[in-house]
């Protein structure tokens, strides 16, 4: 939600800032600006509505020159997208401009005090309010910025990343932090801040993930400094990041999403990768190790998570359910923190998240852990707030996912919570070891199964285009496949805008039935499963409307092929292993049809990819 970027060293300022925009695009790209101290000593701030390169135009025949510099690209909360709107913010006088990716809560409050003092406001965001609030400090109490803006900020109640430039002082940029993401990237003579450290790893590994409550005084010839906000110095600790440039690329595909659903056959074997061991005989996961009297003695799991990552941990449910034999819950972690949950030391809450930074599951884990249960954290995003904040946990390591609707990453997430279901089995005893060893070996060969399904990717194509023009779809799935029907509906809404729905294949009749009619196609998840012959049924009741059915069905099926409209044949695995291949075709298929309709499927409208706002 929004990306901020900030550079102070030697170099053109604008070029590092609109690269590291493009890179943090997925966060946000209703309007875009920068702020540049140029070497005339002024603050130049230029701003656009829509996307960067929306931005770039608008620059082309502007003064971008100087060597220190704050950007944004915004995700709308306070006020339309505009370039009013659009960050930076300058203070009244135009001394200082700060960009921000938060909400401040009580900026009404803080904004009627500053206009009664005679403050005016040009836009209608709640950002404006903290600048303005910086320079009224600074200026009435003849403080230093950092002052000013320590100052400012206790009076703030909200979600904060900010980066502040002052026209005095420019070779210096203050930023802070309180449950919005921020990175520093420390280089030779320069310095690089970030929402996160893809714009940043081109040009330095060394970074250092700030805390909540600390400031950042980031210079170009000084180290980097932290204080809190009681004005004491907190200590640097200095990550060496893992993923390289090239990760962050396209790779020759037209899109990031098609680039990462075909990524996904390696990105399978880096997530199992030290994890499925001697053939598949030996899973280990080390944050079970570390967690082993917890899990041993878990009355209850739940799993808190949002979106696509929710649909992981309904199959998590279905896993840990199936192998360990202890109650899970699934909940959307925005309900979960207002439910008023009874939670005691004996439950385990797992939170999946891609980002690691979603604001309603980092809420939800807090919460949890003040109430004394245990939480493990499922994430990617290595230093992501979430794994700072559990007890413990496992990245799934796939690598940095830029498309905005998740596809790598939730079949990591379904591989991860695999994994973790048969170390915890195996902890308690619940599978034997052969049953274990079965799906052990059957994982190790998970990569080539996917790579066999994603050379279905031209028939899908063609599919695609019969489908292309529907208003509505339906998903339908039973257990392992419902999640996945859920999963599958929500792609294809996301990034074509059709309306779709996943729902239980039985619970159909139910109230689904009533829309089913020759003009609404029906996906139907059906692999050979144990509820195999139930979906069947399920088939034969939405033909009996004369719907038309798509399949997801395992080779060699005979049944559903004479029924179904089409068929899509995945190779056959254990039924626990189902939903990361049966998933595969549905992010084709949705990709596919949104391209067909014209639709940006990396950067689809209204969403973000990271939601660190509530
Ligand atoms: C946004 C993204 C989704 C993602 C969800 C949860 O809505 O567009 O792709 O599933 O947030 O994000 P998380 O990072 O917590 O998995």
């Amino acid at each position: 939600m929004c990306g901020i970027v900030g550079y102070v060293g030697d170099r053109n300022a604008y070029e590092i800032l609109i690269k590291g925009l493009h890179r943090l695009e997925y966060r946000g790209y209703d309007s875009a600006g920068v702020a540049i101290v140029s070497p005339s000593g002024r603050i130049n701030v230029y701003k656009s509505r829509g996307k960067v390169s929306n931005l770039e135009h608008y620059c082309k025949d502007k003064d971008t020159a100087g060597s220190t510099g704050i950007a944004h690209t915004r995700w709308a909360t306070h006020g339309e997208p505009s370039d009013r709107n659009a960050h930076p913010h300058y203070s009244e006088d135009e001394e200082i401009a700060l960009v921000h990716n938060g909400t401040i809560e009580n900026y009404k409050v803080l904004k009627d005090a500053l206009i009664q003092n005679g403050c005016k406001f040009q836009s209608e965001t709640d950002t404006e309010v903290l600048v303005q609030l910086i320079e009224y400090i600074r200026t009435n109490n003849d403080c230093s910025l950092v002052e000013a803006v320590k100052e400012a900020l206790r009076q703030v109640v909200g979600a904060y990343a900010i980066a502040v430039i002052e026209k005095g002082h420019p070779d210096t940029i203050i930023a802070a932090r309180k449950s919005s993401p921020l990175v520093i990237g420390i280089g030779e003579g320069e310095m690089f801040l970030a929402s996160d450290a893809t714009p940043i790893v081109e040009y330095t590994k060394d970074v250092v993930y700030v805390k909540d409550n600390e400031i950042a005084i980031v210079s170009k010839n000084e180290p980097l400094k932290l204080v809190n906000l009681n004005n004491e110095e907190t200590s640097i600790d200095v990550k060496t990041l893992e993923f390289s440039i090239s990760q962050l690329e396209k790779g020759g595909y037209p899109h990031f999403m098609l680039k990462e659903i075909f990524e996904q056959p390696t990105t399978l074997r880096d997530c199992i990768r030290g994890r499925v061991v001697e053939g598949g005989k030996n899973i280990i996961v080390s944050g079970v190790l570390d967690s082993k009297d917890k899990f041993l003695n878990a009355k209850r799991i739940i799993i808190v998570a949002c979106g696509t990552s929710w649909h992981a941990s309904l199959i998590g449910k279905y896993l840990i359910q199936d192998m360990c034999r202890i109650p899970v819950e699934v909940e959307y972690a925005s309900e979960f923190r207002y439910s008023n949950p009874v939670l005691d030391e004996r439950d385990v809450v797992i939170a999946v998240s891609q980002s690691g930074e979603t604001a309603d599951t980092l809420a939800a884990i807090q919460m949890a852990r003040e109430a004394g249960a245990y939480v493990y954290g499922i994430s990617n995003v290595v230093g992501s707030s979430i794994p700072r904040n559990t007890d413990s946990g496992t990245y799934i390591h796939v690598g940095p996912e830029i498309g905005v609707a998740s596809t790598k990453a939730f079949t990591g997430q379904v591989m991860v919570l695999t994994l973790l279901a048969m170390a915890i089995a195996d902890l308690r005893g619940t599978m034997s070891k052969e049953e274990l060893d079965k799906i052990g070996a059957e994982i190790i060969r998970i990569p080539d199964y996917v790579k066999q399904t994603l050379e279905l990717n031209e028939q899908i194509e063609r599919l695609s285009l019969i489908f292309t023009y529907a208003h509505n779809f339906l998903y339908l799935g039973r257990g392992y496949s419902y999640p996945v029907a859920l999963e599958g509906a929500l792609k294809l809404k996301e990034i074509s805008y059709i309306h779709a729905e996943g729902y239980p294949a039985a619970e159909m009749k139910h109230g689904p039935i009533a829309l089913i009619d020759a003009e609404m196609p029906t996906v139907i998840i059906a692999p050979n499963d144990h509820l195999y012959e139930k979906i069947v049924n399920n088939v034969q009741q939405v033909k009996a409307r004369h719907g038309s059915v798509i399949a997801i069905v395992t080779e060699g099926d005979k049944e559903i092929k004479n029924i179904a409209d089409y068929v899509i044949e995945v190779p056959d695995v254990p039924e626990c292993l189902t939903p990361i291949i049966t998933s595969v075709p549905l992010q084709l298929l949705s990709y596919y049809i949104a391209i067909n309709k014209g639709k940006n499927v990396d950067m689809p409208r209204n969403l973000a990819k990271s939601v660190t706002v509530e």
